[in-house]
């Protein structure tokens, strides 16, 4: 509500949208929408509060949810009703000390347990970086039409923002406009992305925290990233933890591991799982299919009972 109310009055690109207090108006305003349509609870939903409902009823149904049997309690206390944007999907970062603006790489992200975006969210499946569709073009029209305003307007209303802003945007044939804000770095965004950072990210912080990220020359690789998230069996759903993983010392030296849900066992050098997305297997390249090739050539090298990853991440359909 706050970040749309601050897009609409400082004109930055994103979906119309109307917001509602009350269950009565909310139906009524939707019954007289066409689909597909977006309902949103307003507060924090731990990622599972917007709904993309592809007919009326199940756009009513999301409502009642939320306002009436407040699947998401108070967080359901508003809801956004939004037009639903078309395009390509990407995240947008900028580092901003509330003043200076340097844009990150942009990145996409898998939210479907399974291949062509099949099954449930989940935290994020995989990632690439930076997406095939993006050009210097694209990447400048984000941060002046975008990210750079919305640091200003933010400024303006006298909330200064400092750190990462990242913008979940909708790259539409309109060009791109806001879905979402978040104040962090993405996951598993950030584990494509840094990688690609040939700047000490601790100069970038300290120049965030202290205001001079004008003096910081913020360098970016020229390479591609891809990382392929290894999960646990039965997640999104439940899963078992505790099993052992083996075959991380079997990976060519130049692949890194991002453990997430994974801790120490009792016997020496043992790594056990313990959680839902495990870990990520990362590799930069001189193209998204090179990355991606030695990704998927490693991770068979990795092993937990029940395991399961995507297997297109980063896959460039021709269209
Ligand atoms: N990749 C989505 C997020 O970090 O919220």
């Amino acid at each position: 509500m706050f970040a749309k109310e601050l897009l609409q009055k400082y004109g930055i690109p994103c979906a119309r949208s109307v917001s509602f207090a009350e269950y009565s108006r909310a139906k009524e305003y939707l019954g007289q929408q066409t689909s597909p349509i977006v309902v949103k609870a307003d507060g924090l939903a731990a990622g599972k509060g917007v709904t993309v409902a592809n007919s009326i009823p199940q756009a009513l149904d999301t409502l009642y949810n939320i306002m009436e049997a407040k699947a998401f309690g108070a967080s359901g206390d508003r809801v956004i009703i939004e037009e639903c944007l078309s395009g390509k999907e990407m995240s947008s970062f900028v580092f901003t000390d509330g003043k200076t603006v340097i844009p990150m790489v942009s990145a996409c992200d898998y939210k479907s347990v399974f291949d062509e975006d099949q099954g449930p969210n989940t935290g994020g499946m995989g990632s690439y970086s930076p997406p095939h569709f993006t050009s210097p073009a694209l990447s400048q029209e984000v941060t002046e039409t975008i990210l750079k305003p919305t640091v200003k307007a933010m400024a303006k209303e006298d909330r200064p923002y400092k750190g990462v802003l990242y913008g979940g945007l909708m790259v539409t044939r309109d060009g791109p406009k806001v879905l979402e804000f978040n104040a962090r770095f993405g996951d598993p965004e950030s584990q494509v992305t840094l990688p690609l950072l040939e700047t000490d990210l601790v100069d970038i912080f300290m120049a965030v925290i202290n205001g001079n990220l004008d003096q910081v020359d913020v360098k970016w690789s020229e390479n591609a990233c891809v990382g392929v998230v290894m999960a646990s069996g039965g997640y999104p759903g439940s899963y078992e933890t505790g099993l052992p993983i083996t075959g991380l010392d079997s990976l060519d030296k130049d692949i890194m591991v991002f453990h997430a849900g994974t801790k120490v066992g009792s016997e020496p050098g043992q790594v056990l799982t313990n959680g839902g997305r495990v870990l990520t297997v990362v590799a930069t390249g001189k193209t998204i299919a090179e990355a991606r090739e030695k990704v998927y050539n490693n991770i068979p090298r990795i092993h937990f009972e029940g395991c399961h990853y995507r297997k297109d991440i980063a896959l460039v359909k021709t269209e």
